[in-house]
């Protein structure tokens, strides 16, 4: 499959601590023997680093405790040493204010855990919403020979013999339950009922679309993503990863020879198609940037206008979950119906091309995989708007918002942040119709801080009871895949960084054509100049601390959100530590 030269045992990264008859190589042994192995286990072999993201604080990593051992078995017939390293966690269910604001911490714990440790090829094990691009954009600057192992969707939720699937029947109910329509025993068992066993959530929320994308650059064996976490599949899947990791060290099958512009292309393909999390932008852009290719929010635009949604799972489509995917052909099937859109011949971590992975995967059902000429939306899943209130670009997911509010004119009720926003929701008095934008502001990359997921705004709750389920929603804030609904996203520059969502005002009239791909405040360019000299900078959020840090370096959502001084443009390539 190549023209590389293979390693040998004596160009081994790891030769480099282990093989010299040296003082520091004596220690490297000998520290090797306290843990009770012998130089035979190691000696001439390839190490191959596990970063593995368990914690007692992810569900959805549950069981990565004893998964990591299938990856290891996998290292060990293959004729590898496997290294366990333990990574940031990043638990999207319990990391406050949200896991944004640590994906970059993964990224930067992963680069360095792989250049500070005596390892040839690494297999990282996420899923769980951030765990993915992060370990990811810390592996890429690494430049190792990388496979990613996704955890795989959790089995479809039920209750009273219904299919619930996360975030998105949890944010169902709680407004039916808001309505009065379901009682407090009703809201126990659904808590009870919605996450039914280890794996991600199954809905294509971030995580299923993350591991999707991450199997579209050629990251992934090739079906992985699609395994659910409890299916003994994913077991063989984990044991295969540590096979093939070993023979990708001596092929030495880096991960610059697949993360090229085409891998990035079929993974925006792909993620169209399946009707992907708005945060996948985000982390793509990023992802790409750390590859050195520039992929920006108008590729995104561009894939939409052609890449039919096909993929029939929620929240974009009506019924199915991730479980239903697999059974239906999974991603290798869906790519087989994208073949058009598709670089065939890009190279994936199978040493084969992307072609010859999908030649044989077949669509076992229409209705969850649909056809070219039967979508579940004739445009892809995500649109990009530009105006005078993002000019950097926002995003909107158009196959998850009711059709009449695609065309839309409202006077806005601004929100100044999150504890406004939340205090005043629910009041009777509210002055709102179904007709009203709702803003949010300060909720972007800094002013979150770090983009939290806020972005699906409560309907008021006297809009609920009315039986309104959606309304045009604005907010420079990020949304969770599972959610639904006319929301604008990542309006950029964000508000606390002066961009124009601060100069907004309650009653101004916004317009949305989602057609025309604008987003506008019918406000003169005079009183924009004016409020614009009002405007006092916000309290800063961080003093000391990592937070310092972040905010002194994030960039903005359509950059990608990653620090400054982690792109791959940013200085001189860091040296090889001196051993
Ligand atoms: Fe982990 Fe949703 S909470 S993927
Ligand atoms: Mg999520």
């Amino acid at each position: 499959m190549t023209d590389t030269p293979r390693k040998t045992p004596d160009t081994l990264r790891s030769a480099r601590w282990f093989a010299p008859d040296d003082l520091r190589s004596f220690g490297h042994r000998s520290r090797a023997m306290q843990m009770g192995y012998a130089p035979e286990e190691w000696a001439g072999k390839p190490v191959i680093a596990i970063l593995n993201t368990w914690s007692d604080a992810n569900p959805c990593h549950a069981h990565f405790k004893t998964r990591v051992e299938d990856v290891k078995r996998g290292v060990l017939q293959a004729g590898g040493f496997p290294m366990e390293l333990p990574a940031l966690s990043l638990s999207e269910s319990f990391v406050k204010p949200t896991t944004m604001l640590y994906r970059n911490m993964l990224a930067m714990e992963a680069e360095e855990l792989l250049r500070s440790h005596p390892v040839d090829g690494a297999v990282l094990m996420g899923g769980c919403d951030k765990t993915t691009p992060g370990l990811l954009m810390g592996a890429t600057s690494a430049g190792l020979p990388m496979i990613f192992m996704p955890a795989g969707p959790m089995l479809r939720g039920n209750w009273k013999g219904k299919v619930l699937g996360s975030g998105s029947d949890a944010w169902k109910f709680w407004d039916e339950r808001r309505a009065g329509n379901i009682s407090d025993q009703d809201w126990v068992d659904i808590e009870g009922g919605i996450a039914r066993s280890y794996g991600h959530c199954m809905t294509m929320g971030t995580a299923s679309t993350m591991t999707a994308i991450t199997e579209a650059i050629g990251l992934t064996l090739p079906g992985a993503s699609s395994i659910p976490a409890a299916d003994a599949g994913h077991i063989r899947m984990a044991s295969t990863c540590g096979r093939r990791i070993v023979e990708m060290v001596w092929e030495d099958l880096v991960p610059a020879r697949i993360q090229t512009r085409d891998a990035f292309e079929n993974a925006i393909a792909v993620a169209m198609a399946m009707g992907c999390s708005t945060n996948a932008i985000i982390h793509v852009v990023a992802m790409a940037r750390r590859a050195g290719c520039d992929i920006s929010l108008d590729d995104f635009d561009a894939a939409s206008r052609v890449v039919p949604l096909i993929a029939n799972v929620r929240p974009s489509g009506d019924q199915y979950l991730m479980e239903d995917f697999f059974y239906a052909g999974g991603l290798p099937g869906l790519m087989t119906r994208l073949r058009d859109h598709l670089h065939l011949d890009a190279l994936t971590v199978s040493g084969r091309t992307l072609g010859e992975d999908i030649a044989h995967a077949e669509i076992h059902n229409d209705d969850v995989i649909r056809p070219i000429d039967n979508p579940v939306y004739a445009e892809g899943a995500l649109a990009v708007l530009r105006g005078n209130l993002s000019p950097d670009g926002c995003v909107i997911k158009p196959s998850a918002c009711e059709p009449r509010f695609l065309k839309h004119t409202g006077p806005a009720l601004v929100f100044d942040d999150y504890p406004a926003m939340k205090a005043a929701i629910d009041r009777d008095d509210l002055d709102v119709t179904a007709d009203h934008v709702l803003v949010l502001r300060n909720a972007g990359p800094q002013g979150g801080p770090g983009m939290p997921e806020w972005g699906m705004l409560p309907i008021p709750k006297k809009l609920v009871k009315q039986g309104i389920r959606d309304m045009v929603r604005i907010s420079d804030a990020r949304m969770s895949g599972t959610s639904y609904g006319a929301c604008i996203l990542h309006v950029s520059p964000e508000s606390y960084v002066g961009g124009p969502l601060a100069l907004l005002r309650t009653g101004d009239l916004v317009t949305l054509d989602v057609p025309g791909r604008r987003l506008d405040m019918e406000v003169s360019e005079e009183e924009l100049a004016r409020r614009r000299a009002e405007l006092a900078p916000p309290p800063a959020r961080y003093e000391r601390g990592y937070g310092w840090m972040f905010n002194k370096h994030i960039r903005q959502a359509h950059e990608g959100c990653d620090f400054d001084f982690l792109e791959t443009g940013f200085g001189a390539p860091v040296v090889e530590p001196d051993i």
